[in-house]
C-alpha cells in the first residue's frame, strides 16, 4: 500500500454540520476519585454533578471543564447496570464522544438514513435554564456519538445536573480544546470505520499512514485520519499491522476487550508550561531517549522553543509543509494499558507528528516489555 498524504480542504457543502466536540464521557469504576485526579493533576475545574442528591439513584457523574474541554466522569452505584458491565469488561474508558450540533433530531435522522446504528433515539430534557436535545449513534466497539443540541441552554451542563464547584481551588494548566481523538479498531476494520465516517457523517479522509510509516523493528500499525466539514473534529483510526512482536494496538485490544478510544489529544498554547505543570502534578509521560534530541535542530530547523527545555521535559517536535508541532504522550491514565493523552501545540503544522512515530513506538514498546505484553 502506498502512502498518500493530503492536506485538509474545507468542505463547501457540509452534509453533516458539527460545531465541535461537546464533551467526552468516561465510564469509570470510581467517578469521585477520577474527578479529583483530573482536577488536581490535569487542572480541570468541577462545574456540575449528578448523583443521589440530585435524584439520580443509580448513576453518579462529575462534569469537569478547562477552556473548551468538557469531561464527564460517570460511575454506577448498582451491581446490575450497563455501566458496571462496561467497566468490568473494558476497565475505565471513553464511552461517549459527544458532538455539538445545531439540530440533534435532524442530525440523528440523517445519520440513520445513511446507515448508522442507533444508540438511543432523540429526546428532550428541560429545566429552568432551558432545553437540551440528545440522540446517539454507535461507532466502533461500544463507543457512541451523542449528538447534543444545546443552543438554548444556559445551565452548568445539562438538565439533571446541579452546578458544583471544586472543593479546593484548581489551577488550570493551559489545556484549550480537543485536537483529535484516536480510535483503535480490530485488524481489518480500519477501512470499514473510515467508510462509516465518510458515508454516515460526511467526513473527509485527511491522511493515510501505512505500516511503512508506522513501524519499528518489531511492531507496526496502520492509520487513517478522517475529519468533519469545519475541520474541528479529527478522528484517526488505527488498526494493527503484522510485525515480529505484538503491536501496541493489539495490546490495547487485548486489554480493552474491543475497539475503543486510544488517546485524546488536547491542545495547549504553551506546551512547556503545560507539561511542566503536569509533571509537577505527578502525571507520567512516555520517555524518549536523549539521542532523539541529538540532531533535532538539523531535522526540524528553527523553532521558538529552547532545545534544553524540550529535552528536559521530553517534548517531541515535528515539521510539515505548514509549520511545526510539539507533542508529548502520557502513560495510560488507568490500570489497564488502554487510554492515554497527547498534549499538542501546533505552530502551523496540520499533521500528527509522523516524524516522531518511530521514536514514540519504540518508547511504547519499552513500556510493553515492562508489562510483559510485547
Ligand atoms: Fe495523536
Amino acid at each position: 500500500m502506498e502512502t498518500q498524504t493530503t492536506t485538509t480542504t474545507q468542505v463547501q457543502n457540509d452534509t453533516f454540520p458539527i460545531n465541535g466536540t461537546d464533551h467526552l464521557e468516561f465510564y469509570v469504576g470510581n467517578a469521585k476519585q477520577a474527578a479529583l485526579y483530573y482536577q488536581h493533576c490535569f487542572g480541570y475545574e468541577l462545574i456540575a454533578y449528578k448523583g443521589p442528591e440530585t435524584g439520580s439513584r443509580d448513576v453518579v457523574s462529575y462534569v469537569l471543564k478547562q477552556d473548551k474541554i468538557r469531561l464527564v466522569l460517570t460511575s454506577t452505584l448498582m451491581e446490575d447496570h450497563e455501566i458496571a458491565r462496561h467497566v468490568a469488561k473494558h476497565g475505565d474508558g471513553v464511552k461517549v464522544l459527544a458532538l455539538w450540533v445545531d439540530n440533534a433530531v435532524d442530525a440523528y435522522e440523517k445519520a440513520m438514513a445513511k446507515g448508522a446504528e442507533s444508540a438511543f433515539e432523540p429526546y428532550t430534557i428541560e429545566d429552568e435554564f432551558g432545553t437540551v436535545k440528545l440522540a446517539a449513534i454507535k461507532t466502533y466497539g461500544e463507543t457512541i456519538h451523542t449528538l447534543v443540541e444545546r443552543s438554548s441552554y444556559s445551565g452548568a451542563f445539562m438538565p439533571g445536573y446541579m452546578a458544583k464547584k471544586s472543593e479546593k481551588p484548581v489551577t488550570p494548566i493551559g489545556l484549550k480544546f480537543v485536537d483529535h481523538c484516536v480510535g483503535n479498531v480490530e485488524l481489518g476494520d480500519m477501512n470499514k470505520w473510515v467508510k462509516f465516517y465518510q458515508e454516515v457523517l460526511g467526513f473527509k479522509l485527511l491522511i493515510t499512514f501505512d505500516d511503512k510509516d508506522i513501524s519499528t523493528k518489531y511492531t507496526a500499525l496502520m492509520s487513517k485520519v478522517v475529519s468533519n466539514g469545519n475541520g474541528y473534529i479529527k478522528f484517526p483510526i488505527n488498526e494493527p499491522a503484522n510485525g515480529i512482536k505484538k503491536s501496541q494496538i493489539e495490546e490495547y485490544l487485548d486489554f480493552y476487550k474491543s475497539a475503543g478510544v486510544q488517546h485524546i489529544a488536547v491542545a495547549t498554547d504553551n506546551i512547556i508550561e503545560t507539561v511542566s505543570a503536569l509533571r509537577n502534578n505527578g502525571v507520567e509521560f512516555l520517555y524518549v531517549p536523549e539521542t532523539y534530541y541529538v540532531d533535532l535542530m538539523e531535522r526540524i530547523g528553527d523553532i521558538d522553543e529552547d532545545l534544553e527545555d524540550l529535552k528536559k521535559l521530553n517534548i517531541l517536535v515535528d515539521r510539515d509543509d505548514e509549520g511545526y508541532l510539539l507533542q508529548i504522550f502520557t502513560k495510560p491514565v488507568q490500570d489497564r494499558p488502554t487510554v492515554f493523552y497527547e498534549i499538542i501545540q501546533r505552530k502551523g503544522a496540520v499533521s500528527f507528528g509522523k516524524g516522531n512515530f518511530k521514536a514514540l513506538f519504540e518508547a511504547i514498546e519499552r513500556e510493553q516489555a515492562l508489562r510483559g505484553t510485547l
